[in-house]
């Protein structure tokens, strides 16, 4: 439940007015929580005297609004949209703890369905020679039951095993990126807008990110493998290899005209 500090509220009602579920009225000259809510936080986000909280989660963990720091233009959001690139050669060095960190809060900061807030990230870097073992171990179960639910990936995933059993450079499911990082979400447009940004926030740390339908094809079909990744039965929303880009590119790739109805 929200909660309102009586002694701090001033009364102005701007929670109540902005709480997507009139959970919020002010009644006597102090704000009042009149049901329970999604916990969606605007009413925290918005009071002018932290007067709202909800308990549930760290309250230490709000921020203060700095126009210094958000000062975002959006010629720079759309060039670094533009210049975002699919990668797949990466250079060996791993990515530092706190930059994982931060592209794991891109994740979830990131809106959900009625807030729900409920994907699950998966960082395998220190352990990524031991899931990709298992995962080559796996493939070959994997292959037999995608002939039964997906055939058409039968035929590449044969040819990527293999070029990688001739030589396991030539990874055509890892490229051998030093990270890879697993969405699990039952709401897939939850898990993919997550993923989308913290590929940007990979992108702002320097480095890149490709997303893998091969690997999430892959992963979903082999119970060992999202035993190994202790995802249970939550669907795989994103799989993204990370790290830091082996190439530099010195201009937007061709796009194709956007298909927009404008009324
Ligand atoms: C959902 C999704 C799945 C993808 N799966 C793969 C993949 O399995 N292997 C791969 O090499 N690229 C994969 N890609 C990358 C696309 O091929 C790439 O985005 C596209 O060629 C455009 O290049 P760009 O991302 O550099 O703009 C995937 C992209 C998306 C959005």
């Amino acid at each position: 439940m929200v909660t309102i500090d009586q002694e701090l509220c001033i009364g102005c009602g701007i929670c109540a007015k902005d709480c997507p579920g009139h959970a919020i009225v002010v009644k006597e000259g102090k704000a009042q929580v009149i049901h329970s809510c999604i916990q969606c936080g605007h009413c925290v986000a918005v009071c002018p005297v932290r007067a709202a909280a909800i308990p549930e989660y760290d309250m230490e963990d709000v921020e203060e609004y700095d126009p210094e720091t958000f000062r975002l233009s959006p010629e720079t959001f759309l060039h670094a949209v533009k210049f975002r690139r699919s990668i797949r050669n990466f250079k060996e060095k791993p990515l530092e703890k706190e930059k994982l960190e931060r592209i794991i809060d891109a994740g979830r900061y990131t809106a959900t369905a009625k807030n729900a807030q409920a994907s699950t990230f998966v960082v395998v870097q220190e352990k990524l020679a031991e899931f990709k073992t298992i995962f080559w171990e796996e493939l070959p179960s994997v292959l037999k039951t995608l002939q039964e639910v997906a055939p058409a990936y039968v035929r590449p995933f044969r040819l990527f095993y293999e070029k990688w059993k001739r030589n396991p450079q030539d990874d055509t499911f890892f490229f051998n990126a030093p990270c890879f990082l697993l969405t699990a979400a039952e709401n897939p447009l939850d898990g993919g807008l997550a993923a989308a940004n913290m590929e940007n926030q990979a992108v702002a740390e320097g480095a890149g990110a490709l997303y893998s339908g091969y690997l999430m094809r892959a992963v979903s079909a082999s119970p060992r493998l999202r035993e190994w990744l202790e995802i249970g039965d939550k669907p795989v929303a994103c799989c993204m290899l990370l790290g830091y880009p082996a190439v530099s590119y010195r201009r937007t790739a061709p796009r194709k005209k956007a298909d927009a109805i404008w009324k």
